[in-house]
């Protein structure tokens, strides 16, 4: 049993702090926001993450794990802290530090004198190249001078919505530190998962992050420009993944062409890696592409809507299956659905929307939208119907009802969920991106 703090409460903090006590060590997540922990005590998580909850709870119970805002309480007697805190977009494209180097502050400030135990300061946001050494500085300068720690970066590769399965079954973990002892002993923290471990240095640890959710946001990009051809050519993107798919050179699992990825990670970290690449004088030119294309696969999805409602939204009703960025969580930030009801509420359209759990979310960030119980309400009237998100509950729905209820039966699929011949066969106008 290890003795182990987690400074955050996003996602990421949550399932690391969680994972951990479940795994049998000892786990005190530390957030400044008083309310947040309040609920936390209760055993109510902030967000909605599968599993998570219900493993909190049955952690509080055995005493595995605390929470507080407090990181002298925290930090007290600890071996290992991990700074999990948000790295959002600043206004030029960067990772925004200022949480990190207040948690490395705070962390020091708060640092009891010793010189025997040594504290080991774990990276796990995202965060730029030297960021590393950047939270040793910090550490440091506000720490007794007989302060003895070290600095391990270790980037997190969990998916929302399956987070908890992906930390306890990851398909490898990454360590980066210049002191070998303090990655060993990271290491053993890890080893009870029984997964790959890589050690490396530091920058090379935090690339391998942002190297990572890069090239899957170019798979998604690459397979929407393909989409986009197909269209034009007449071709079926769907089988045009499928078949490249069977080639073991090629992954298949992140071409699924639609209305382009959103989130936490994707958007930010591409633009951030662009942008530490212009700061070092590099033409990042895939990555700015990567990003244009999906910022043009949201738009193109909304011309699509316009030409099939007869070129003109003004006053149609639209339908708006699933708002959040993916199935499974109720997180909106960079959601597609986001850019996409605003061009058509900008062009007159009035929205109808439905999702089965981010609605309450999407309510401060989507305006003058009508929500709905379920997706049959959200058919009603209906000129057009879209579906952004796939939840699985819209893959089984009972689609001649949906179409008796429409107005105009125009199905607009942005993540090639339904089968186009069955669609056209029931007498939907469907569409979806990159099929005939
Ligand atoms: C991602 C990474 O997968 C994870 O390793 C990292 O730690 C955090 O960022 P996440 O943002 O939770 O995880 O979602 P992910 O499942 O990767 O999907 C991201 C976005 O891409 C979603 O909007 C999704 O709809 C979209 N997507 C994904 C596609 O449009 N097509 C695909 O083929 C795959």
């Amino acid at each position: 049993m290890s003795k182990i703090v987690v400074v955050g409460t996003g996602y990421v903090g949550l399932v690391t702090g969680t994972c951990f006590a479940d795994l049998g060590n000892h786990v005190t997540c530390v957030d400044v926001v008083q309310e947040k922990i309040d609920k936390l005590k209760e055993g109510q998580a902030p967000i909605y993450e599968p599993g998570l909850e219900e493993m909190i709870g049955r952690n509080l119970k055995a005493h595995r794990l605390e929470f507080t805002t407090s990181y002298e309480a925290a930090l007290e007697g600890a071996e290992f802290v991990f700074i999990a805190v948000g790295t959002p977009e600043a206004a030029d494209g960067s990772a925004d530090m200022q949480y990190v180097e207040a948690a490395a502050r705070n962390i020091g400030r708060s640092a009891p004198g010793r010189s025997e135990q040594p504290l080991i300061v774990i990276n796990k946001s995202t965060v730029p190249i030297g960021t590393g050494d950047l939270v040793g500085r910090l550490v440091k300068g506000n720490a007794p001078s007989d302060f003895n720690f070290a600095v391990v970066s270790n980037p997190e590769f969990t998916r929302e919505g399956q987070a908890v399965l992906d930390f306890l079954q990851p398909d490898r973990v990454v360590l980066g530190s210049e002191d070998t002892w303090a990655s060993e002993l990271v290491r053993e923290l890890y080893l009870p998962l029984e997964a790959p471990i890589i050690v490396t240095d530091i920058r090379t640890a935090e690339m391998i992050k942002y190297a990572s959710n890069a090239i899957l946001a170019t798979y998604i990009s690459f397979i929407n420009e393909i989409a986009m051809i197909c269209e034009s050519l007449g071709a079926d993107v769907k089988k045009v993944a499928q078949g490249m798919g069977y080639d073991k050179r090629i992954n298949a699992q992140f071409l699924n062409a639609g209305v382009g990825f959103g989130g936490s990670c994707f958007p930010k970290d591409v633009k951030a890696l662009a942008h530490m690449a212009e700061q070092s004088n590099t033409r990042p030119a895939l990555l700015n592409a990567v990003i244009d294309i999906n910022k043009d696969a949201r738009r193109l999805f909304v011309d699509k809507v316009v030409r099939l409602v007869g070129g003109d939204v003004n006053g149609k009703r639209i339908g708006v299956l699933g708002l959040s960025f993916k199935p499974d969580t109720d997180d909106m930030r960079e959601s597609p659905a986001v850019d996409i009801l605003q061009a058509l509420r900008e062009q007159g359209a009035e929205i109808h929307a439905y999702d089965p759990v981010a609605m309450e979310v999407a309510r401060s960030q989507v305006k003058g939208v009508h929500f709905c119980s379920d997706a049959y309400e959200t058919a009603a009237g209906a000129d057009a119907l879209l579906l952004i998100t796939a939840w699985n509950e819209f893959k089984q729905l009972d689609m001649e009802k949906l179409h008796k209820a429409m107005r105009h039966p125009i199905l607009v699929d942005g993540r090639n969920v339904y089968d186009p011949k069955e669609m056209r066969d029931l007498g939907f106008t469907y569409a979806g991106v990159g099929r005939k």
